[in-house]
């Protein structure tokens, strides 16, 4: 019997979405005999019936093709169970139109907001796999998520081009990288493009530390210095309040950004000319890199090989280059966060790299 099987992708794109699913497709097509169905701008879609039947031909040049076909939007999973304005019961209307849609799978591409809905939906009786993409790397359960990789590529050429204008112009350049709470992308992009100081939010740093290893290294003769900074990194202090608290101490600040807030302080306590570059979205966008696509690629086909064995309610982790599926239930909910063990951070400590603390 023909398997018809949904097709969704939620939260912030990242390249590699698009090889996923032609992954998913291309070994679904060659495996059984299937209708895929894209479902149009994430969990919305399914909520509000809004899809496209596919052919294989809506596959084809894929692979190199960033964003999303079927479009994104985030719905928070928080707010998924809550009937809000529109008096709409988003679950029921998800179940409701899986059936509408004969589906007898649905396909999520997303991260961990994404992961959480998933696991909700299977704990609602829908057959659900998931597949791990994110440029913040930071899903539980897997070594590595597609979009991560890519990312690195960007930010790390975003220093590179950074590093010889700061030389030439004997600044301290700030470049703030995306990750959310996480600082995978900033450390490996740090490590990669040789920053001088390296600020993630699993090290909360004291900026008297920082001011210390800019003040030894101008001191040294180096004519400029490089800080790879995430968006989510937190001061000592900060790190110690209460969500709360947080937010009303960072509501007060002049700068919103942390980049701006250090590069401030760097210039008023050092005297050294500051500057920041915030490369933004432009981390999400674009081609895959090799590795994305044939990580998409792979994670893609082994979602085939679940839907083909019938096993749902996983997400397809990697763990030492093998693929595994993990259960929903272990992943949601939970984040990957740097470990202040990792190979990199003692890495960059014995190459003399600062990480504020
Ligand atoms: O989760 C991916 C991510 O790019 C984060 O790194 C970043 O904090 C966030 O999404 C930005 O979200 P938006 O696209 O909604 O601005």
């Amino acid at each position: 019997m023909k398997k018809r099987i949904g097709i969704l992708t939620s939260g912030g794109d990242c390249p590699g979405l698009n090889a996923a699913i032609r992954g998913v497709a291309k070994a679904s097509y060659g495996m059984f005999d299937c209708e895929i169905i894209g479902i149009k701008d994430g969990f919305k879609g399914l909520i509000h019936n809004n899809y496209q039947v596919m052919t294989p031909k809506d596959f084809a040049g894929l692979l190199v093709r960033g964003g999303t076909i079927f479009g994104t939007s985030r719905t928070p999973y928080k707010k998924m169970r809550k009937i809000e304005i529109d008096g709409i019961d988003k679950v029921k209307n998800m179940k409701e139109n899986y059936a509408k849609m004969e589906l007898d799978c649905l396909i999520t591409l997303g991260g961990n907001g994404t992961h959480k809905n998933a696991n909700l939906l299977r704990e609602e009786g829908l057959n659900v796999i998931a597949l791990p993409k994110t440029i913040d790397n930071d899903i539980w359960g897997t070594d590595v998520t597609f979009g991560f990789h890519s990312a690195v590529d960007i930010a790390t050429e975003v220093i590179d081009r950074i590093h010889t204008t700061a030389d030439s112009h004997d600044r301290v350049m700030l470049v703030e990288l995306m990750g959310h709470k996480a600082g995978w992308l900033t450390l490996y992009a740090g490590i990669a493009g040789g920053a001088d100081v390296i600020l993630i939010p699993e090290i909360p740093y004291s900026t008297d530390k920082v001011l210390d290893s800019l003040d030894k290294r101008h001191s040294s003769g180096k004519n400029f210095s490089i800080l790879a900074v995430s968006e989510g990194a937190v001061t000592t202090k900060e790190s110690k309040m209460k969500k709360k608290e947080f937010k009303k101490e960072r509501a007060k600040m002049k700068h919103s950004s942390v980049s701006y807030r250090l590069a401030h302080e760097i210039n008023e306590e050092l005297g050294l000319e500051t500057r920041v570059t915030i490369p933004g979205h432009q981390q999400r966008g674009g081609t895959p890199s090799p590795y994305d696509r044939i990580l998409a690629t792979k994670l893609g086909a082994y979602a085939a090989e679940l839907i083909a064995n019938r096993d749902y309610g996983k997400t397809i982790s990697i763990v030492n280059k093998k693929l595994w599926a993990t259960p929903l239930e272990e992943v949601a909910g939970k984040l990957k966060l740097v470990d202040k063990d990792n190979i990199l951070i003692s890495t960059g400590r014995l190459i003399n790299t600062s990480f504020g603390d």
